[in-house]
């Protein structure tokens, strides 16, 4: 036997060292310190070891995995670890991860991964069925929400560009083309706009309402100057779900607007879309689907491991004419029941990440969803009626989705940055940084399916006792 396989007693035990070390880890997590006392010796003994001549027994590796590498490691899933909309993964998709990786299907022509082809089809239809996306809409499940917006953006462009976007792209231009978002966008939306050769100067962030979404009234006059200048607007972005406060932008009124201007419609729902699995969100998410394309991110309300993004396409088509090309060695067969994914985005080789998403959803249902994304957003609210009841404390923004931005009040934002970092060097909660109103404040993202009431309390009361020991300094 070929020394890089393993044989039947020696899959065995790896799947059993894999199931302890898996169990143990759940029963430590909420002992250990959500930021890892890192053992500088430990990394440095990774970054300068020899290339390996011999290999090591499984025994060795796991033994290291479990000494080394998980003590220093961010507890991502450790219940007060709330800085970015990062889940903990539910427990499905270890194991659907292990089993992509013993089919090692590559998803880019059907003929080398049916199975997984019906899959990803089928999560993909069930996506568009949340949104009511129409007949011949087309998605892909990308690496995450900056692919998916990328994958998107790059098809609103060559849509706009028409025949030439292939041959031209957008060299010798006179009109540059221009696109609108708000000033809350997430970032993965410009550089999307400089990878595709837009230039930044083209993307024109406009100001938010008080709630922190897009205000239609300057939108509309910034297409419409843009128009008379000669510019030529192209696309809008909305946000189902802003990455500082959760705001969900006026999805109809930009469906709407962008009906009548002519401008394709691009939400990043990366954050907040899937929150439509919620009935309290439903309402405020479905008109997402009137967009010409969608982000979700199943690795954010799914809780799947990363990586795992979609984009929901309104016209398939608009994809294949940005991502078709076939080269002669590739042979692909077309088949009614099948799709060759690697005509719907920017990779050729893919791996099986339609597994966990599949399975994460037949394994727990909507209904298991929408308690918890109603339990984290109840956590929020929570937090952020506390944060106001305290006299010490000041929420800088209203609380729509599952993120609470709050600062101590009395103090500067150099102090409220030492109390950040506080409660992560005391190893009581790694919370995020945000600029709200001007001003520096602790953002907490409740996307950790461990999280209790009682956790709120603890960062609520440890964030006002630094804040007192701060003033006192
Ligand atoms: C609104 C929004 N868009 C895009 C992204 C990028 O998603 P990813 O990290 O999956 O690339 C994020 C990440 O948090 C986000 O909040």
């Amino acid at each position: 036997m070929n020394e890089l396989l393993f044989d039947p007693e020696t899959h065995r035990k790896a799947g059993r060292l894999l199931g302890e070390l898996l169990a143990n880890y759940e029963i430590d997590l909420s002992n250990q310190s959500v930021f890892p006392q890192i053992n500088r010796d430990a990394m440095q003994a990774i970054l300068t070891e020899p290339f390996p001549e011999e290999g090591k027994t499984l025994e060795e590796l796991f033994q290291e995995f479990r000494e080394v590498v998980v003590p220093n490691s961010t507890h991502v899933a450790h219940p007060r670890f709330l800085p970015y909309v990062l889940p903990s993964s539910n427990g499905i998709s270890a194991f659907a991860e292990a089993l992509a990786s013993t089919l090692n299907q590559n998803c880019n022509l059907w003929t080398l991964s049916p199975a997984a082809n019906a899959i990803e089809q089928r999560v993909i239809s069930w996506f568009h069925e949340l949104f009511s996306f129409p007949k011949g809409s087309g998605g892909i499940i990308t690496s995450g929400g900056s692919m998916a917006n990328l994958t998107a953006l790059a098809a609103a462009r060559d849509t706009y560009l028409g025949n030439s976007a292939r041959t031209e792209g957008i060299q010798g231009r006179t009109s540059p083309l221009r696109l609108y978002v708000s000033e809350q966008v997430h970032n993965s939306v410009d550089k999307a706009a400089v990878i595709l050769g837009l230039g930044l100067n083209h993307v024109c962030h406009i100001p938010c309402d008080p709630q922190f979404r897009i205000r239609m009234d300057l939108l509309k006059e910034a297409v419409l100057r843009d128009r008379r200048e000669g510019f030529s607007p192209f696309c809008v972005v909305g946000s189902a779900g802003t990455v500082t406060t959760g705001a969900i932008d006026p999805l109809d009124a930009l469906a709407n607007f962008c009906g009548e201007e002519h401008l394709w419609l691009h939400i990043d729902g990366a954050y907040g879309a899937l929150a439509i699995l919620s009935e309290r969100m439903r309402a405020q998410l479905l008109p997402a689907g009137r967009a010409h394309s969608l982000s979700l991110d199943p690795h954010k309300f799914l809780f799947t491991s990363l990586e795992a993004g979609c984009v929901l396409v309104r016209r398939a088509e608009d994809m294949r004419s940005t991502y078709s090309f076939i080269p002669s060695y590739l042979s692909m067969v077309s088949d009614t029941d099948f799709l060759n994914y690697a005509e719907y985005g920017p990779q050729l080789s893919r791996s099986f990440k339609a597994l966990k998403v599949w399975w994460s959803l037949r394994a727990y249902g909507r209904k298991t969803y929408a308690k918890a994304i109603d339990n984290l957003c109840d956590l929020a609210a929570y937090m952020g009626e506390r944060s106001q009841a305290e006299p010490e404390l000041e929420l800088m923004a209203p609380v729509t989705l599952n993120a609470v931005c709050v600062r101590c009040r009395n103090l500067t934002d150099s102090q409220n940055e030492r109390v950040l970092a506080r409660l992560l060097s005391e190893g009581i909660a790694f919370l995020g940084r945000a600029e709200v109103k001007g001003k520096f404040c602790l953002r907490a993202c409740f996307m950790n399916l461990r999280t209790t009431g009682e956790d709120v309390d603890r960062i609520l009361d440890e964030m006002i006792r630094f804040g007192q020991e701060e003033l006192r300094n």
